[in-house]
C-alpha cells in the first residue's frame, strides 16, 4: 500500500467518531516508535514534518524512512507538512510526494490568509494525485519553530464558512484553548477547552473535518523521569486526556501531538545515560527512547483517540 490521502482518513474518522493521531517526526527513532504503536493497535496514522524537522533531518531522508514504514507496516499512513509558512514550502512538499500539507496563515490578516490558503489549495488539488490541504483560523499560544505567540485568539465560528468556501481547504485547524509546548494552562486553574466554539463551528460546517493542534497531555510519568534525571520543568500542564477523547468523538478528526513524543524520548535518554555511566553506544539510549515513544503513542491511540482497529 502506498502513502494514503489524508482526506479519506479524516472522512472515515468523522463518520466513525474517532480522531487520527498526527505525530511529529524528526528522525528514524521517532518514525519507528510511532509506527510500532500503530502496528500494535492496527491504527491509521499521520506522520508530520515541521519546518524545523525538515531543516534538521532533510526531507528526502524523512520521506524515504516513512516509505520504509509503509512497506514494513502495511498500514494507512499519510505524510503531512506541519505549519507550512509559504506557498513555496507547500509546493516543495507536494512536488516531493507529501500526501497532505498545512498552510498556516493564521497570523496574517484575514484576507491574506484566505488568498495564501486558496493558492496552496489550487496547486495541491490540481496535483496528481490530489493532495489534502489544512488551513488555520484563530491562533494558538506557544512556540512553533522560531515563532512565539503569547496569547491565543479563539476561532470565530462566524468566519469559518466564508474561509472554507473561498479557500477550498479540506480540513481546518481551530483554536479552542490548546497551545503548543508543555505549558498550556495557568497553574492553579482548571484546564478547559471551548467546546461551545467547536460545536458552533461544526454546525456551520456539517461533515467537515476539524483539526486540533497543541494536543499533548504532558504525561506525568515522563515529567517525573525528566525531573528525576536532573531536568528542570516547572508547572508543565497538558490537555487532560478526557477533553481530547471528547473532541475526538465530535468533529475533531486529526489531533496533533509533538511535545509528548519529545518528552518521552528525551526523558528516557536522560535517565538511561545517567543510570549507565560507562555506556557510549548511542543505540542504547535511542532504543529506550524509541520504546517509550511506542508505549505513549499506543496509550494515546487506544485510550484517547479511539483509532485502534480502524486501519
Ligand atoms: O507545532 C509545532 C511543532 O511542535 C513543531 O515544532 O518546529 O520545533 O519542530 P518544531
Ligand atoms: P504539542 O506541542 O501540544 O505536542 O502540539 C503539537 C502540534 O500542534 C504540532 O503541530
Ligand atoms: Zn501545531
Amino acid at each position: 500500500m502506498p502513502l494514503v490521502n489524508e482526506l479519506d482518513m479524516l472522512k472515515k474518522a468523522y463518520d466513525e467518531g474517532y480522531a487520527v493521531g498526527a505525530f511529529n517526526i524528526c528522525n528514524m527513532e521517532t518514525i519507528q516508535g510511532i509506527v510500532e504503536a500503530a502496528k500494535l493497535e492496527r491504527s491509521p496514522i499521520i506522520l508530520q514534518v515541521s519546518r524545523g524537522a525538515r531543516n534538521y533531518a532533510n526531507p528526502l531522508y524523512l520521506k524515504a524512512m516513512v516509505e520504509a514504514a509503509v512497506l514494513d507496516s502495511g498500514l494507512p499512513i499519510a505524510l503531512h507538512l506541519d505549519h507550512g509558512d509559504s506557498f513555496e514550502t507547500c509546493k516543495d512538499c507536494i512536488d516531493s510526494g507529501f500526501t497532505s500539507v498545512m498552510i498556516d496563515g493564521s497570523s496574517l490578516p484575514y484576507e491574506e490568509n484566505v488568498e495564501l490558503t486558496r493558492r496552496v489549495c489550487e496547486y495541491a488539488h490540481n496535483h496528481v494525485p490530489y493532495v489534502t490541504v489544512e488551513g488555520e483560523l484563530g491562533t494558538l499560544a506557544g512556540v512553533e519553530d522560531e515563532v512565539s505567540v503569547e496569547h491565543s485568539s479563539y476561532t470565530d465560528p462566524n468566519m469559518v464558512e466564508d474561509f472554507v468556501k473561498r479557500t477550498g481547504v479540506d480540513s481546518l485547524a481551530i483554536a479552542i484553548g490548546t497551545s503548543h509546548g508543555a505549558f498550556k494552562f495557568k497553574p492553579g486553574t482548571k484546564p478547559m477547552l471551548r467546546f461551545d466554539i467547536l460545536e458552533e463551528v461544526s454546525k456551520r460546517l456539517p461533515g467537515f473535518p476539524i483539526v486540533l493542534h497543541g494536543a499533548s497531555s504532558v504525561l506525568q510519568e515522563y515529567v517525573s523521569m525528566f525531573k528525576e534525571s536532573g531536568g528542570e520543568m516547572k508547572d508543565a500542564i497538558g490537555v487532560p486526556e478526557e477533553l481530547l477523547s471528547k473532541a475526538a468523538k465530535m468533529a475533531v478528526c486529526k489531533i496533533n501531538i509533538d511535545s509528548d513524543i519529545r518528552l518521552a524520548s528525551y526523558a528516557s535518554m536522560r535517565k538511561y545515560i545517567l543510570d549507565n555511566n560507562s555506556c557510549f553506544d548511542p543505540r542504547k539510549p535511542l532504543g529506550v527512547a524509541r520504546d517509550n515513544i511506542t508505549k505513549s503513542v499506543q496509550h494515546k491511540i487506544r485510550n484517547v483517540l479511539g483509532s485502534s482497529n480502524r486501519a
